[in-house]
C-alpha cells in the first residue's frame, strides 16, 4: 500500500533498493496517448529516482526495465524501448558522471541489438569509477534464466575440478548470478498496483521488504520514493528469528 509519511533521515536507508517499473501502459491509455509516451515518461521517472537515490543515500538501485518475456511484445514496442534506452545512454553520462553512478547491466545482454550493447558497454567502462550509487539495469532478464544460466557455469566447473558439489552453498552460488558483488536488496517496490514478483530477482529478494503502489511508474517521483522508505522504516526484519 502507499503511504504519504516522510522518511527519516536518521533512520536506517535501504542500502538497495529494486523496482518493477510498471504501469507505463496504462499511464498512457488513461491519457489517450501510446504506450511510447508511457515509457517516455517512465524514463523520466528514472532520471529522478536516480538523482533522489544519490541525495538519500542509497547505495544500489536495480531497475526491471526490460524481461526475458517483453520480446513477445510487439516490434514497435520492442524497437521504441531499446530507443529509449539509446537515448538514455547518450543524453544522460553527463547525469551518471555528476551523481557518481556507476552502470551495471543484469541480463542477457547479448541478446540486445548490437548498438545497445556497444552503447552499454561503452557506459559501463566510462562509469566504472564511480563510487556513489550502483545503477543496476535489468535488461532481457528473467530470475529463472539467471539461476540456470549460474548453474550451468558451476556444473561446467564441477566438471572441470574447478568446484566441489560439497564445498556449495547460498553464499557461494549467489557469486554466480549476475547480481555476484550487488548486496540483496532491502526493499523491492513494485508500482501499479499488481502483487507479483514477474521472474524478478527470485533468489536475491529472499528476505527483502515488499512496497506496493498503486501509482503507475510514470507518475512515480521522489515523494513516492521517500514515502516507500519511510514505509520501509516502519517495518521490523527479523530474518526469521524473533
Ligand atoms: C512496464 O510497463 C514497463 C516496461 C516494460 C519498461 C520500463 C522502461 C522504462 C521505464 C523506460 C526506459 C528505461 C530506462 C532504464 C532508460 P508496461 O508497459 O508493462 O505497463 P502496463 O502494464 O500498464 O501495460
Amino acid at each position: 500500500m502507499s503511504t504519504v509519511a516522510a522518511y527519516d533521515p536518521d533512520k536506517e536507508i535501504p542500502r538497495h533498493i529494486a523496482i518493477i517499473m510498471d504501469g507505463n501502459g496504462r499511464w498512457a491509455k488513461s491519457r489517450d496517448l501510446p504506450r511510447r509516451d508511457g515509457h517516455r515518461a517512465g524514463a523520466e521517472s528514472v532520471e529522478e529516482c536516480l538523482k533522489a537515490c544519490g541525495d538519500i543515500g542509497v547505495e544500489y538501485l536495480t531497475l526491471y526495465a526490460f524481461s526475458s518475456e517483453n520480446w513477445k511484445r510487439p516490434e514497435a514496442e520492442v524497437s521504441a524501448l531499446m530507443g529509449l534506452l539509446a537515448l538514455f545512454l547518450r543524453e544522460k553520462l553527463p547525469l551518471l558522471m555528476e551523481n557518481g553512478i556507476r552502470l551495471k547491466v543484469i541480463g542477457e545482454i547479448d541478446r540486445l541489438p548490437d548498438s545497445n550493447r556497444k552503447a552499454l558497454l561503452k557506459t559501463m567502462e566510462k562509469t566504472s569509477g564511480n563510487d556513489r550509487l550502483v545503477l543496476s539495469v535489468a535488461l532481457s532478464y528473467g530470475s529463472r534464466e539467471e539461476i540456470v544460466r549460474a548453474t550451468k557455469k558451476l556444473m561446467v566447473e564441477a566438471k572441470e575440478g574447478k568446484v566441489s558439489p560439497e564445498a556449495l552453498n547460498p553464499d557461494m552460488f549467489a557469486n554466480y548470478l549476475d547480481t555476484a558483488g550487488t548486496p540483496d536488496p532491502d526493499l523491492l517496490i513494485r508500482t501499479s498496483g499488481e502483487f507479483r514478483i514477474s521472474n524478478f530477482l527470485l533468489w536475491q529478494i529472499s528476505y527483502s521488504e515488499i512496497h506496493i503502489t498503486d501509482v503507475f511508474w510514470p507518475d512515480f517521483r521522489r515523494p513516492n520514493l521517500e514515502a516507500a522508505i519511510a514505509d520501509y522504516q516502519r517495518r521490523h526484519r527479523r530474518y526469521g528469528g524473533l
